[in-house]
This record gives structure tokens, C-alpha cells and sequence, in this order.
């Protein structure tokens, strides 16, 4: 024990961390973020789900552990005692089928899927689909409008009636998944949306049929290959190697797993943030109205960075002990990179509580960093543009309908999203 003299000042009490994971916190976490940064940069939590984690806070940081490969993608390495596996809500945990897609493995395995699907999953292939995103954008949009009747003030949900079916179809025609049966995968998609991503009861029928579906999709496509992205799959091949057919499967439920919430909210939040920031809006519409694609293009990174749809990266386990940010970690503990943490970060960006569509220094870690960084980023950056871009043009008065302190976020732990975005426009 220390005896405190007259002379030495009192210790600051040692402030006390903010509330995680709450309601508060759920609308709006960058206090909370802020609070973490400055004072316990790589901070244990108790997660929702009972599991304890480390939360990494600082873009430095941040960026060194999603390409650290002591960090290993798979939860065999979790230390939890075996009795609680199963019970985190850690994906891949339960089901030994999910350990075959890329988020869930290390190399050398995760070497050669990502290199196979790479080959299938090209920009090319993105490049080739923007006139169809452009369609799907348009037909959208129609339904919307046709609804309201023509002079008069229409109002719709942007997230039921267009964030949320517009990347879901979109990736089924990729795929090539047949029309008459992609309002099967909309309805699958709307459980795992509504009811979060735990493999429970009506989540974990979709999550099935979904496979199921897929599983079945592959097996027929092998005696028909077409110009989609699964007969690309199949048709993949490496040095003589080829996905087999339950790794194609793996492969088309991971694209469409990570493909579709992220889009979803990646459209929500960044109509969110343009609604309040006004000038900016303004900005962009005008910049539009004038036929340039130049803030368009900075501006869809720079939303992504201000409030972006994957809020702490996937998770990742200590395979032996490592410090990150002086901090000592012990072999077996999970690690949560807080990307939309690090993206605010005053130590990397200039400003960075303000939303700067023009931003050109934005190396942003919303598509994550290293060997997992988002392999469908060229996908998300067209369907966001194409997304924003034309609602903007088409309904250039949109605006939202409720105060904005009415609408509920989702509060899921690895996605921030908006459960409804309520609008009102004047119907062109
Ligand atoms: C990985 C974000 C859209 C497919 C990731 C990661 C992030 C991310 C942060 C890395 C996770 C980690 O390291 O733990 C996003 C965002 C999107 C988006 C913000 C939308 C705005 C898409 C789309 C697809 C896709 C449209 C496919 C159609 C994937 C895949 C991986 C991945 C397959 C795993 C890559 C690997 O492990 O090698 N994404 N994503 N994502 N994303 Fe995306």
C-alpha cells in the first residue's frame, strides 16, 4: 500500500467506461467508441451473449490485427470451455459445414478458395452486371412511385421496399439463380435480416433451404453451364484444381451471406447520414444533376467510413499469446477489430466526426484489411452508386418522413443498420 503524502495530488478517479451494446449505444456508438479510443484502446467486454472479448478501438491497431496471422478466422481456436461451445453465437461453432467458407479459415486452406473463387468472382464479371444493377435500381424505384400515384406526395420504407431487395436480387442473378425463384430467397433472407444472424429456430429452416437450395442449384448447373457466376464457380480451376461440389455450395451461401446485409445497410446508413448532413446532400445532388461521378465515387467510401454497415469486423482467436496496443493477450482469447471505431480515429483522419464526401485521404477499414478484405467490395461500390445515385436524381426531394430520433437501429453486434428508413417524396 501507498501512503499519499501532502504534497502528491490525488489520483484522478479512474473514469468509468461507457455502457456497450445497449439501446443508447445501439443508436449511436461513437461516444461510446471515442471514450474506448482514448482510454482502453484494447478493452475486454462481456459481449451480449455472456462471451468475453477484446475490442480493438484504434485504426493502428486495428489495421496490425486484421493482418496479423497469429489472429487466427477459426473458432476451434476459441478457449471458451467446451461446454459453452455452441452457445456464443460465434459462427462456425456449431455447424461443421460453415468451417469451409473463407471467414471462418486460415491459409493454407483460405490460400486456395479465395484463389479459385477469384477466378469466378472477377471485376470483370461486376463491370459486365452494372447495366442490370441499373435496371433492378430503376425497377425499384417504379414500384415505389406507381404506388403513390402520379402528383402526389408518396411515402414508402427505403429499407423493406429497396435497401433490402435490391442486393438480394441482384446477387441471385449473379448467381443465377432462375427468377420464379428469387422471391424464395427474398423471404429467406428477410428471417435471417429480421430475426439477426444466430442459427435459431426460423433463422436456422432459412439458413437450411437456402443450402439446400443451392446445393441442388450446383449439382444441375454441372451438366448445364451458363454465363453466371456459379457455373463460373464450377468451372474454376487452379493448377488442375476445382472447388468440390460442397465447397462450391460453401462458396455461393458465403457470397450471398456476406453480399446482402452489408449492401442493405451500406444503402440505409448512407441515405441516413446524407438526410442529416443537408449540405452535403446538396452537394452531391448537384454534382449529379451536373452529370460528374467524381463526389459520387469519393463520397460512397466516405459514408462507408462515417457509418458504415459492418461495425466490428468477424471474429478472430489468439492463437498464442501476442500485446497489441501494450496490451497482453493470452492465447485462445477472441478479438473484435471495431472497424467503425477505427474509421473515426482523430490519430488517421482529419476531422473525423464530420461526414466529407470530397475526403481523398480515406484508406477506411470498412471492407476490413489483409488476406480476408472483401472480395465482393467491387459489387457493394456499383450497387451503392447505382443505389444512391438514382434515387437521388429520380426523387430529388426525398426526405424523411419521422424525427429522426424515431428510428430504431438494429443492434446487432457484427452489423449496424436502420430497421425501417420512412420517406416522403413528391412523385415526379
Ligand atoms: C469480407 C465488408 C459487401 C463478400 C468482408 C470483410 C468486411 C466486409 C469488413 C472482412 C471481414 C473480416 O476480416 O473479418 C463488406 C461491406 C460490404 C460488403 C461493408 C457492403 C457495403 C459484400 C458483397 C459480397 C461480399 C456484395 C459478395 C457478393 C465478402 C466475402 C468476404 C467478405 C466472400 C470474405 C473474404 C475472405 O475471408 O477472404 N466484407 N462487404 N461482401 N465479403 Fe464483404
Amino acid at each position: 500500500m501507498h501512503e499519499q503524502t501532502p504534497d502528491t495530488p490525488p489520483a484522478p478517479p479512474a473514469p468509468e467506461a461507457p455502457a456497450l451494446f445497449g439501446w443508447e449505444f445501439a443508436t449511436d456508438p461513437y461516444p461510446a467508441y471515442a471514450w474506448l479510443r482514448e482510454h482502453s484502446p484494447v478493452h475486454r467486454a462481456t459481449l451480449p451473449s455472456g462471451v468475453e472479448a477484446w475490442l480493438v478501438t484504434r485504426y493502428a491497431d486495428a489495421r496490425q490485427a486484421l493482418a496479423d496471422q497469429r489472429l487466427s478466422k477459426n473458432p476451434a481456436h476459441h478457449a471458451e470451455p467446451a461446454h459453452a461451445k455452441g452457445k456464443t453465437g460465434i459462427p462456425g461453432e456449431r455447424k461443421a459445414e460453415l468451417m469451409t467458407h473463407l471467414l471462418n479459415i486460415d491459409p493454407p486452406d483460405h490460400t486456395r478458395l479465395r484463389r479459385l473463387v477469384s477466378k469466378a468472382f472477377t471485376p470483370r464479371r461486376v463491370a459486365e452486371f452494372t447495366p442490370r444493377v441499373q435496371e433492378l435500381t430503376d425497377h425499384l424505384i417504379d414500384r415505389i412511385v406507381e404506388k403513390a400515384g402520379a402528383g402526389e406526395k408518396g411515402e414508402a420504407d427505403l429499407i423493406h421496399e429497396f435497401a433490402f431487395p435490391l442486393p438480394i436480387y441482384a446477387i441471385c442473378e449473379m448467381l443465377g439463380v432462375p427468377r420464379e425463384d428469387q422471391d424464395d430467397f427474398r423471404d429467406w433472407a428477410g428471417m435471417m435480416i429480421r430475426h439477426g444472424g444466430g442459427p435459431r429456430g426460423g433463422v436456422a429452416r432459412s439458413v437450411k433451404r437456402m443450402r439446400t437450395y443451392l446445393g441442388e442449384l450446383i449439382h444441375r448447373k454441372r451438366d448445364d453451364l451458363g454465363n453466371d457466376l456459379i457455373s463460373d464457380l464450377i468451372r474454376a480451376s487452379d493448377h488442375g484444381d476445382h472447388l468440390t461440389e460442397a465447397e462450391a455450395t460453401a462458396m455461393a451461401f458465403i457470397l450471398l451471406f456476406a453480399g446482402f446485409e452489408t449492401t442493405v445497410n451500406l444503402i440505409g446508413n448512407g441515405l441516413h447520414s446524407l438526410f442529416m448532413n443537408p449540405g452535403q446532400r446538396t452537394l452531391l445532388q448537384d454534382s449529379l444533376a451536373a452529370g460528374e461521378t467524381g463526389l459520387l465515387e469519393t463520397g460512397i467510401e466516405e459514408l462507408l467510413r462515417y457509418d458504415g454497415p459492418v461495425e466490428l469486423a468477424t471474429w478472430r482467436f489468439a492463437t498464442r499469446p501476442l500485446t497489441l496496443g501494450g496490451q497482453d493477450i493470452a492465447a485462445g482469447d477472441p478479438v473484435l477489430v471495431v472497424l467503425a471505431a477505427a474509421d473515426r480515429d482523430p490519430a488517421r483522419f482529419a476531422d473525423p466526426d464530420a461526414l466529407d464526401l470530397s475526403r481523398s485521404d480515406n484508406q477506411h477499414l470498412g471492407y476490413g484489411h489483409g488476406i480476408h478484405y472483401c472480395l465482393g467490395a467491387p459489387l457493394a461500390r456499383l450497387e451503392g452508386q447505382t443505389a444512391l445515385a438514382t434515387l437521388l436524381k429520380r426523387l430529388p426531394d426525398l426526405e424523411l418522413a419521422v424525427p429522426p430520433t424515431d428510428l430504431r437501429w438494429r443492434g446487432g453486434l457484427i452489423m449496424r443498420g436502420l430497421r425501417t428508413l420512412p420517406v416522403r417524396f413528391t412523385v415526379p
